[in-house]
């Protein structure tokens, strides 16, 4: 069997696998770890082996880079990209910057390495609000590149000086308020956990705060916190609404819950070019190496360890 035979190289060739919760259930289960963009750059810096093969979209791989230096980062398909991190341009953030030369430059981990390298803050969906609050007051931000969840942190912040670029991810955008209105109306007992990114978080942005929207109990959440909240919730019955690559870990881990997805079209197709033949491929030929030129990298490390220091 193709695990089996994954399973032995990686251990043969002491390769370590990290897989993203939206990763398909044949790469979840030949990996050594899973879980969301902080847990993943966390577990990169701290594994003891020299390769690590990276089951994620490109920026992943690319962080994962970047945080440890002395080890060899690979990607089953180079070409596993990502929509959000394509919504900015380098030559667009130096022009924003130079509109706003005093603001302090907090941008999510969904970005190419060029692009951190000229941030001072970097950050994920589990981390943003404590990265906007450790930032004085006074100071203005610029908030890059997802839109929904610069106003989901500016909300709970509280922050009015926050600039947000108007990025986007395809496959939350696509997750609709009318997607949530529907399950409302359906399941009158399911709670409601909700990744940021989704551009169904506007309309419940006033509730959020209460943990309560139209009687639900609701939690806004990055993938790795959706993870932690369903187990430890009392309640059976959950609403997902992010990519439904996630389904998969929580019903294996909670099988006495249901999960339902806010919409079954959530799926990113650079995810799931990540698949196990490509995974045996990588790991046999040992490629596509993942390098990120020394000078960005340098640069693009303290924005990641400013974020390490402070979640
Ligand atoms: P997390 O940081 O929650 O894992 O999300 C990453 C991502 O790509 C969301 O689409
Ligand atoms: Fe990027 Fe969206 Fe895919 Fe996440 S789900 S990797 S943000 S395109």
């Amino acid at each position: 069997m193709l695990k089996d035979e994954v399973l032995k190289l990686k251990k043969e060739k002491d390769i370590v696998i990290l897989a993203h919760n939206y990763q398909v259930p044949e790469v979840q289960d030949v990996a050594d770890f899973v879980g969301d963009s902080l847990g993943l750059s966390r577990q990169a810096a701290k594994v003891k082996q020299k390769t690590i093969l990276f089951c994620g979209v490109h920026f992943m791989a690319e962080t994962a880079a970047i945080v440890s230096p002395g080890k060899r980062v690979l990607i089953p398909d180079l070409e596993a990209g990502c929509s959000l991190s394509d919504s900015i341009t380098i030559d667009q953030l130096r022009k924003w910057k130079k509109e706003h030369p005093d603001a302090i430059t907090v941008g999510y981990v969904n970005t190419t390495a060029e692009i951190k390298s000229e941030l001072d803050y970097c950050c994920t969906s589990s981390n943003a609000v404590n990265v906007v609050n450790a930032i004085p007051k006074e100071r203005e931000i610029l908030f890059l590149p997802d839109m929904f969840l610069g106003s989901y942190v500016s909300k709970i912040t509280g922050r009015k000086n926050m600039q947000i670029w108007a990025g986007e991810c395809h496959v939350h955008a696509g997750i609709t308020p009318a997607d949530i209105e529907k399950k409302l109306a359906e399941l009158k007992n399911a709670e409601f956990v909700v990744h940021p990114e989704c551009s169904c978080t506007t309309p419940m942005m006033y509730d959020i705060a209460s943990g309560s929207y139209k009687n639900h109990q609701v939690q806004i959440l990055s993938t790795e916190g959706m993870m932690k909240h369903v187990s430890k919730s009392d309640s059976q019955q959950f609403v997902v609404a992010t990519e439904t690559g996630i389904l998969y870990r929580m019903r294996q881990q909670n099988p006495q819950k249901t999960f339902i997805p806010a919409s079954e079209n959530a799926e990113c197709e650079y995810m799931k070019m990540i698949t196990l033949d490509k995974v045996y491929r990588s790991l046999y030929d040992e490629k596509y190496e993942v390098k990120v030129a020394k000078k960005i990298a340098d640069k693009a490390r303290i924005a990641i360890e400013r974020m390490l220091s402070i979640s």
